[in-house]
């Protein structure tokens, strides 16, 4: 496997090689990340993940000083997994001046859920993935990239932006990877203490019965949302959503498309300083 830092060497490993496959990260991997790794693998002639804690998507009170970084551990996992590219640029390789073009997704989309807890949010991702992008599939011809569901609004952004701009990639989604209990694996469950991550569950949880009161329908979705946010909240959390709506424009569904539309119950909630999200298809 090789580790390279910079687009122009991850372009020189990349000569000859095939079409990649590719899985953007932003470190400190877990069992979710290799799930993907692995789905990414036979979609490739090549198998490239990126390591790169994004500043772009940060606000400047959230964790990107403190995000975990351990590109080492990270490798011996990929390695283990058959990966054979780790791009990992420093930010003065990806960043080498202001990063002052950026890319604004559809609003109706960008703006909502997380786009509205966390504003800018998805200019940082969907400008640092297409920059990602270049580097990886530039000299390629184009190639396959996997994302998580766990961040389904995410995956959709990135899916609209392929097909707005007819970049020549193919997205393919990966299930979302869980601990047992039900809680999404994530890098930031690591802030969690023992007692949280008991707690943690409760999201997952609050999501499944959220989905199934949508189902019966016995309740307008806004009553039934309210009262699935103050359950939550009742276990010591702060919830920023819990909302049901539809797979694709991620709009509420009406009345009448709560009985058999397909749907996704979206939450993210802080358990103290810690912010989570999580979803479920339905
Ligand atoms: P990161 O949070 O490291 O996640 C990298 C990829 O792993 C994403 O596609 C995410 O959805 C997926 N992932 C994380 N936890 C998962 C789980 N439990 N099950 C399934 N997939 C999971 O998402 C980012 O990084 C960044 O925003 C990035 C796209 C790299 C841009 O900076």
């Amino acid at each position: 496997m090789q580790v390279v830092h910079t687009i122009a060497d991850l372009r020189s490993a990349l000569a000859g090689r095939g079409r990649p496959a590719f899985v953007p990260t932003m470190g400190n991997l877990h069992a979710g990340h290799m799930a993907l790794v692995r789905q990414a693998k036979p979609l490739g002639e090549v198998l490239v993940a990126s390591i790169f804690v994004n500043r772009l998507q940060f606000l400047p009170h959230e964790d990107f000083d403190s995000y975990p970084r351990t590109l080492q551990a990270d490798c011996a996992q990929l390695e283990a997994q058959g990966c054979d590219i780790v791009f990992a640029p420093k930010e003065s390789d990806l960043y080498p001046q202001p990063q002052t073009f950026t890319v604004h997704p559809d609003p109706a989309l960008a703006d909502i859920l997380e786009g509205h807890f966390r504003p800018g949010f998805f200019t940082g991702v969907c400008t640092v993935v297409l920059k990602l992008f270049n580097a990886v599939f530039g000299t390629t011809g184009g190639g396959t990239a996997v994302f998580g569901k766990k961040d389904y609004q995410q995956r959709l952004v990135i899916e609209r932006m392929v097909q707005q701009l007819a970049l020549p990639i193919t997205i393919v989604g990966a299930e979302i990877a869980r601990a047992e209990g039900g809680l999404a694996l994530s890098s930031r469950n690591g802030y969690l203490s023992a007692e949280q991550l008991e707690q943690a569950r409760a999201l997952s949880a609050a999501l499944h019965s959220l989905a199934q009161a949508a189902r019966q329908g016995q309740q307008p979705l806004p009553v039934l949302e309210a009262q699935t946010t103050q359950a939550l909240n009742a276990l010591g959390w702060q919830t920023d959503y819990l909302t049901v709506r539809l797979r694709d424009s991620l709009q509420s569904p009406a009345a009448e498309q709560l009985a058999d539309t397909p749907l996704v119950a979206l939450g993210a909630a802080r358990l103290g300083s810690t912010r989570l999200i999580d979803n479920l298809e339905f």
